[in-house]
């Protein structure tokens, strides 16, 4: 792994934003945190649909109505397992909690292996998440950020960004697929039929939702609701840190805009390495169709 630069933290292997994660909320995290079985991860490889799914979540516990989700910070509602903000405000929190996770599988609380805790894991194709990351590292002042788009392509595809490669995250959670306490789910089939993905949540989470409410959710977490919600649109974040006249956080929201960014070199290498990793995985995502 090359040298992690100055924003990042190095931690068993995988890159981190240093400003909100340190040792001690990864060890926390992975050994100290315990879990509950009443507990809801929603866990993603960044610029997946992380922020949706926090929208989803709260939505859906809250029946529909839009009150907590424009009230309350995302990252208040479904906080943070492996950030520094973390140790003492998740132990706090009432059940059944609802906690957003980026850690790969093998840094998982080990409190998880065993309980009855429900991981919903967010997959997106890595082409567009690319592209969301690229956009994403030039606004946050937070993060390394390579300006040579065919340069980030390359990182990127090696896994040397943060949360490290996309395909050891997949892989990774992928292996408990078959475990009942786990729903996977694509942005892609998100952005299809957003009803009928509510509906599997729903069913998932044992909390089964009458029309009117599953109305309510579904047009809360829309792109132009969610776009419009200044609890999830991250205006609340300083310019400093966050600079949304670079792109915006919620960006263009949509699936395929790899197509207008990457070169047909640039793709074809990328789904040569995809061919790589992804071979002898028994499951086909919405992106490998041609
Ligand atoms: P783009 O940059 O491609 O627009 P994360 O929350 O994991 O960081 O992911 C951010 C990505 O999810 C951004 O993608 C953002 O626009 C998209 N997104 C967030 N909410 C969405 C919604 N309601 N519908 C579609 N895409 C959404």
């Amino acid at each position: 792994m090359a040298d992690p630069g100055p924003r990042s933290l190095l931690y068993e292997g995988i890159m981190l934003p240093a400003l909100v994660h340190s040792r001690e909320s990864l060890r926390y995290a992975q050994l100290g945190f315990q879990v509950r079985d009443s507990d809801v991860f929603s866990v993603t490889y960044p610029k997946s649909g992380t922020t949706w799914m926090q929208e989803l979540l709260t939505l859906i516990h809250s029946n529909g109505d839009p009150q907590l989700a424009r009230s309350v910070p995302s990252w208040e509602r479904v906080p943070w397992l492996e950030q520094t903000t973390a140790a003492g405000f998740l132990e706090n929190r009432p059940c059944p909690r609802l906690i957003s996770s980026h850690l790969p599988c093998g840094l998982f609380p080990t409190s998880f292996h065993g309980s009855n805790a429900k991981v919903i894991y967010t997959v997106r194709n890595p082409k567009d998440i690319c592209v969301s990351l690229y956009y994403y590292s030039k606004m946050a002042s937070f993060l390394e950020f390579q300006e040579d788009f065919g340069e980030f392509v390359e990182l990127f595809s090696a896994g040397k960004v943060l949360f490290g490669s996309w395909f050891q995250h997949v892989k990774g959670w992928l292996g408990l697929r078959d475990r009942l306490n786990f729903l996977l789910l694509t942005y892609e089939e998100m952005h299809q039929d957003l009803r009928g993905s509510v509906e599997r949540i729903c069913q998932f989470l044992g909390k089964p939702l009458d029309a009117r409410a599953l109305d309510g959710v579904v047009e809360n977490a829309s792109f132009q609701a969610m776009k419009q919600n200044k609890m999830c649109n991250f205006s609340l974040a300083p310019r400093f840190l966050l600079d949304q006249t670079q792109s915006s956080f919620l960006r263009k929201g949509i699936t395929g805009d790899w197509k207008n960014q990457l070169t047909t070199a640039q793709s074809e290498n990328f789904d040569r390495i995809y061919r790589e990793q992804m071979q002898g995985l028994d499951l086909s995502f919405p992106w490998d169709q041609p």
